[in-house]
């Protein structure tokens, strides 16, 4: 992965008002973490082109402050609501934002109900869906590290809004492994 200046992005050292690769910076979190936000953003852009997330009634408060935080962090996002607290079904939604994953139109999916079980098992029924059902950070972690997966679910009756946002954070910038183990146990999940 390598930084664009943009001119103000400050990646050169200057404002040089060209579109310039000049430095390469790994696709690592401590290493993004120290650049400036605008620099960040930029970089968040190349690594993660989309990222869909969507809930059920049960989950739209929590989903409104994770999209706060995508927002905040300069992520690119796409919402496949639902867009209220009004009763609806899961399964609409974890579908919408799982085809949007297994398709490609996006890289990663965050999906939220009430437990984050309903639409962890919907989300697994697609092919090329690793969904997790994630409620603390070591899980977050390791769910990325272990199992490469793409999309997490979580409860907004069972974690808070700040517990579920570090998880996302961590969620979206914890690399696959690309451990052989691990690639070949991955590669045992799929028919
Ligand atoms: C909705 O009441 C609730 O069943 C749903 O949000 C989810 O927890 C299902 O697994």
């Amino acid at each position: 992965l390598y930084g664009v200046c943009r001119g103000n992005s400050g990646l050169c050292g200057s404002s040089c008002g060209e579109n310039k690769v000049r430095r390469k910076i790994n696709k690592n979190t401590a290493d993004i973490e120290i650049l400036p936000s605008t620099l960040r953003r930029e970089i968040r852009k190349e690594m993660y082109t989309m990222i869909a997330i969507g809930c059920d009634h049960g989950g739209f408060v929590l989903k409104q402050e994770i999209i706060k935080f995508l927002e905040s962090a300069g992520y690119e996002y796409e919402d496949f609501g639902t867009y209220s607290e009004e009763s609806c079904d899961y399964p609409v939604y974890a579908k919408k934002v799982a085809h949007a994953v297994a398709d490609g139109k996006c890289e990663k999916g965050i999906i939220i109900c009430g437990t984050g079980i309903g639409v962890s098992i919907v989300a697994n029924k697609v092919k090329g869906i690793r969904a997790a059902l994630v409620h603390d950070c070591f899980s977050a972690k390791a769910t990325r590290e272990h199992n490469d997966a793409n999309v997490i679910t979580m409860g907004a009756r069972v974690i808070g809004p700040g517990l579920a946002t570090e998880i996302v954070k961590i969620f979206l910038e914890t690399p696959f492994s690309n451990d052989e183990r691990h690639i070949r146990r991955i590669s045992q999940i799929e028919d």
